[in-house]
């Protein structure tokens, strides 16, 4: 096989390009990365490359399909403060889930009016941080929730989670929250009977979402669930139709969405979302440095180590089945490789099997430790605020 010894300079090998000044910033944080190792500076974390370009384009996007509905950006999904600050300066809004993510908010963007608490199941001391903090809109969805709100936010504006679920979905929310349809109206007049107030219905039909008819369903219901709350006493006027927004097919489920609203009676119903991946997942570029190598001498594919893995940034592994593959590599180290097609596992750098990144990766050339790995499209499921 042929050996090409290859300069210090890193190579692009791959022909999917990330857009340039992106690629340049990762290539100048490389370089720093080099020359610091040299002091023994701890240059060996996986880094990300923000480009907000790429979040305004998806608002844009998002005012051309669905002008009347108000986004609230999960937070959840991305808790980047640079990320939320962009948002907020768009005039989105924000869907927090957790003390720690209203907090984070507030801190950017101090006017509780622009978060919703969209949890269901609350605890009893992040009632009282919203009452504090004047986050008055927050969701439920069983009884036990209207008497703890009862006891600690009695002002608070109620949205009534109801059951949605579209069977194609990436994640299944299903599971944990919604009402069934059968006991909206036991909830509706509970709430009424405690003297709360109910301002609307939410749903969400689950994470990379496909399938228009789930979008229809969850509508219809919801607007036989405004209906119900008429009759028991309440004056609705908010329907918040969640995430589940997918770069992928985003026209189409807008399309079906507004196809849906239209047949329903929603007369003076503001119409909100609380998408996530939809607004975070493109505009994030992961780089991983290869760490170490093993040569598999039974035949098996050879075995790439990483230094991020699926107890950080590659959790959607784990949680979509999402199969990652890196789009780019960089040839950092100079020592004469084989420039020939080949397979290898891309492993984390925990010593858990589980760990596993992608099981069979294809690349065009021998991959060696000090070499990068770089990952478009890794915004969607950040679990910590990136650096
Ligand atoms: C209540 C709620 N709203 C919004 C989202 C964001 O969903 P997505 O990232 O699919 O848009 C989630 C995700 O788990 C959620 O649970």
């Amino acid at each position: 096989m042929p050996k090409t010894k290859l300069g210090s300079t890193p190579i692009q090998l791959s022909h999917i390009r990330v857009p340039s000044l992106v690629e340049k910033t990762i290539r100048g944080r490389i370089e720093i990365d080099q020359h610091a190792a040299d002091s023994g500076y701890e240059g060996d974390r996986a880094f990300f490359v923000v480009d907000l370009g790429e979040v305004y384009k998806q608002h844009r996007r998002w005012k051309t399909e669905l002008p009347q509905v108000q986004p609230y950006y999960a937070v959840k999904c991305n808790p980047d403060p640079r990320l939320v600050l962009f948002l907020s300066k768009l005039g989105i809004g924000f869907d927090c889930a957790s003390v720690d993510e209203m907090k984070l908010v507030l801190n950017l963007v101090p006017d509780p009016s622009r978060i919703i608490f969209s949890n269901p199941c609350k605890s009893d001391y992040s009632i009282r941080f919203a009452a504090d903090a004047g986050v008055r809109m927050m969701s439920f969805d069983n009884l036990d929730e209207l008497d703890k709100i009862k006891k600690f936010y009695p002002d608070a504006h109620l949205l009534l989670r109801i059951f949605a679920s579209d069977p194609t979905a990436l994640v299944h929310l299903e599971s944990k929250y919604g009402a069934s349809l059968d006991s909206t109206k036991t909830l509706l007049k509970h709430a009424f009977t405690l003297k709360l107030t109910v301002v609307g219905v939410s749903f969400h039909v689950g994470s990379g979402a496909g399938d228009v008819a789930a979008i229809g369903q969850a509508v219809k219901d919801s607007s036989l669930v405004l209906e119900e709350a008429r009759s028991v006493g309440f004056k609705p006027h908010i329907l918040n139709v969640g995430g589940g927004f997918q770069d992928s097919n985003f026209e189409l489920i807008s399309n079906a969405l507004r196809t849906a609203l239209q047949g329903e009676v929603l007369e003076n119903i503001t119409i909100i979302a609380e998408p996530g991946r939809y607004f975070a997942r493109s505009a994030y570029t992961l780089i991983c440095t290869v760490i170490g190598r093993r040569q598999v001498c039974n035949g098996s594919m050879d075995m790439i180590y990483q230094n991020d893995g699926v107890y950080g940034n590659f959790l959607n592994v784990i949680i979509e089945k999402e199969a990652i593959a890196p789009s780019m590599v960089l040839l950092i180290n100079q020592k004469e490789r084989q420039l020939t097609t080949r397979l290898y596992s891309i492993w984390g750098p925990t010593c858990d099997s589980t760990d596993c990144v992608n099981p069979s990766s294809r690349f065009g050339t021998e991959i060696m430790a000090g070499d990068w790995l770089i990952y478009k499209n890794m915004g969607g499921s950040v679990p910590n605020t990136p650096l």
